[in-house]
């Protein structure tokens, strides 16, 4: 070996050397990069550099040190993926000491969604009217005074519009009139879907109503309601009374009394209020308790408990939306979700419908 020869060699030697034991030192994989770098990357890596060492070799010997030089790239780059390699091992390892994971455990619960008892007890309803043959529609809960009021026959100064508190859409129309408001009950959807559409009419229509009212715990002020309607060629009130009878089976069970009465609404001629035999009291008005008899709170001693507001459609209402009321006649009703709720699962508060207090939510 001439001396170029041998001293690039000692080099080569000394390179490798070094760097098979500062691979020992490398444990992790930043620094088993950094050795990678220092030691085989390709612009400034120690071998790289000492390969420059090759021209002051003579060009005969250059095979046997070219052969030299592989030699000691190939052990680097094996030596580094072995040491690569048995730390990956050796992480596999701790992770499988230390993270082990008990698969047989039972897992955490994942807390279910429910449904809210108003949207059950609007299903629970419709649903009871649809097997009937009603079909369900929708209308806005920002409606205008015409169909909240004027085409169910309330003008305007209409004592009855008292009975609606409501909260107006402050905006004014060119008479200087709001004309605007949040419907105070579902019934506008009467005239909608009347408007719309032609006799055979079967709908109900359940949504959300708002009045101006302070609240309470049997008052709020936005709740739901579910309306009805039927309008045909001989429709009596009989039919009426077999409709919400059968519904008041559904809902609250087979042996339930119905009872009307007559109410006012200016909207329905006659109208009426229906209630159910109360479910606490059997309709008796007390209660037993033991040897004691109490009064029954529920149906404040009557026996009885409203559920809803109906009657006829006024022939007023019919000619509004351009029936001939010599020719249909129909019957509607209104009632209230939240109230029915109440009633079926004896809830204390209304204002629980709106709190979203899981506590009140779970029980459904
Ligand atoms: N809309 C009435 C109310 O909110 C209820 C009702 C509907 C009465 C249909 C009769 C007919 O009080």
């Amino acid at each position: 070996m001439s001396s170029g020869q041998s001293e690039f060699a000692t080099q080569l030697e000394s390179v490798r050397n070094e760097g098979l034991k500062a691979l020992e030192q490398a444990a992790m994989p930043e620094q088993l990069e950094a050795w990678r770098v220092t030691y085989l990357g390709r612009r400034e890596g120690k071998l790289t550099l000492a390969m420059r060492g090759l021209s002051a070799v003579p060009p005969e010997s250059r095979p046997v040190v070219g052969a030299v030089a592989n030699q000691v790239k190939t052990a680097l780059e094996e030596a580094f993926a072995a040491r690569k390699q048995s730390l990956k091992a050796l992480a596999l390892e701790r992770m499988a000491q230390h993270e082990k994971l008990d698969v047989t455990l039972p897992g955490r619960p994942a807390p279910m969604g429910r449904l809210h008892p108003t949207t059950q007890t609007i299903r629970e309803v419709t649903a009871a009217f649809t097997a009937m043959g009603f079909q369900v529609v929708e209308g806005p809960e920002v409606e205008l005074d015409e169909y909240n009021f004027e085409l169910l026959n309330i003008p305007k100064g209409h004592p009855a519009r008292d009975k609606f508190d409501t909260i107006w859409v402050d905006q004014l129309d060119a008479n200087g009139d709001m004309p605007m408001l949040l419907r105070t009950h579902t019934s506008p959807v009467q005239a909608r879907v009347m408007q719309k559409m032609q006799p055979p009419i079967r709908i109900i229509a359940p949504g959300k109503v708002y009045r101006y009212e302070a609240v309470d715990a049997t008052h709020e002020w936005h709740f739901h309601q579910i309306e009805g309607l039927a309008v045909d060629e001989g429709i009596t009130f009989a039919n009426l009374k077999a409709t919400l009878y059968d519904f008041a089976r559904r809902i609250f069970g087979a042996d339930r009394r119905v009872r009307f009465r007559c109410d006012f609404f200016p909207f329905v001629e006659p109208g009426v209020d229906m209630s159910i035999d109360c479910f606490q009291c059997k309709g008796k008005g007390v209660i037993k308790i033991g040897n004691r008899t109490e009064p029954c709170r529920l149906c404040k001693e009557t026996g009885w408990i409203e559920m809803m507001g109906a009657g006829m459609v006024h022939p007023r209402v019919l000619e509004a939306v351009g029936y001939d009321s010599r020719k249909y006649t129909g019957f509607a009703f209104g009632m209230g979700v939240e109230r029915i709720a109440i009633l079926k699962y004896g809830i204390d508060d209304i204002r629980h419908f709106y709190t979203n207090d899981v506590r009140f939510l779970r029980q459904f």
